[in-house]
């Protein structure tokens, strides 16, 4: 997804990547190899395919946050089961908002406190929408918390510190950066380099210190995954 390809490029590269994520290469999904697995992989794509059709921007915005997140929660070493369940949150953790209307989601300028109170039900709306699928319970507790703070005034429930999942504090780190290089209608993109030293000073309040420092080892370590996904 390197900035400057045509449209057509982007989504192919994107569809690309998808396959590949989806077919569980360097996934080690649960139980793979069964006929679960395959279905659970089945769903995730449905869940994947209802958020493109529905909100073009969120579904590519959560590619590249995909991509981060790996990123991260790779520098941490976290084992290949936990790791997995961070791909597919960070790949579903707007999924809530196609329950969003309209008006809302589609608003070009900055939501009013009203428009942002309904906004804010996304995280809850996403864990309800995959919940109940057995296999992704880890996953819909991190598409659940992605909007908490470590000081403990994000939401849905304010939960602070050691008490988010470890892979929504991931999910907040890859999401924030994220849409801080991204062209908004009310605000110019930061540079890669601006954002990264924004995420930074909100290591203790916003985000959690240890993700903080695995992204900016991922970031300062490696500069060249980063034009990669943007
Ligand atoms: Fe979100």
């Amino acid at each position: 997804m390197k900035t400057g390809d045509s449209k057509e490029e982007t989504d192919q590269a994107r569809k690309g990547w998808l396959e590949e994520f989806l077919a569980g290469k360097d996934h080690p999904a649960p139980e793979r190899g069964n006929s679960r697995a395959g279905a659970l992989l089945a769903v995730i794509k449905a869940l994947v395919n209802a958020l493109e059709a529905r909100d073009h921007y969120t579904s590519q915005h959560s590619a590249q946050v995909t991509v981060l997140a790996e990123k991260i929660a790779g520098t941490l070493a976290l084992p290949p089961q936990e790791l997995y369940n961070i791909a597919v949150a960070a790949l579903l953790h707007d999924i809530g908002k196609i329950g969003m209307p309209d008006r809302l989601l589609y608003k070009s300028g900055p939501l009013t406190e009203e428009e942002w109170k309904m906004m804010k039900r996304h995280p809850d709306v996403g864990a309800a929408i995959i919940g109940d699928i057995p296999l992704l319970e880890p996953v819909a507790k991190i598409v659940r918390h992605h909007h908490e703070r470590w000081d403990g005034k994000g939401y849905p429930a304010g939960l602070a510190g050691g008490d988010i999942p470890l892979g929504a504090r991931i999910v907040a780190v890859a999401d924030t950066f994220q849409a801080m290089v991204s062209d908004r209608p009310y605000r110019p993109r930061r540079s890669p380099q601006q954002a990264a030293q924004e995420i930074s000073a909100l290591a203790g309040s916003q985000f959690d210190p240890a993700v903080v420092k695995a992204f900016t080892d991922s970031f300062w370590g490696n500069n060249a995954f980063l034009p990669a996904i943007l």
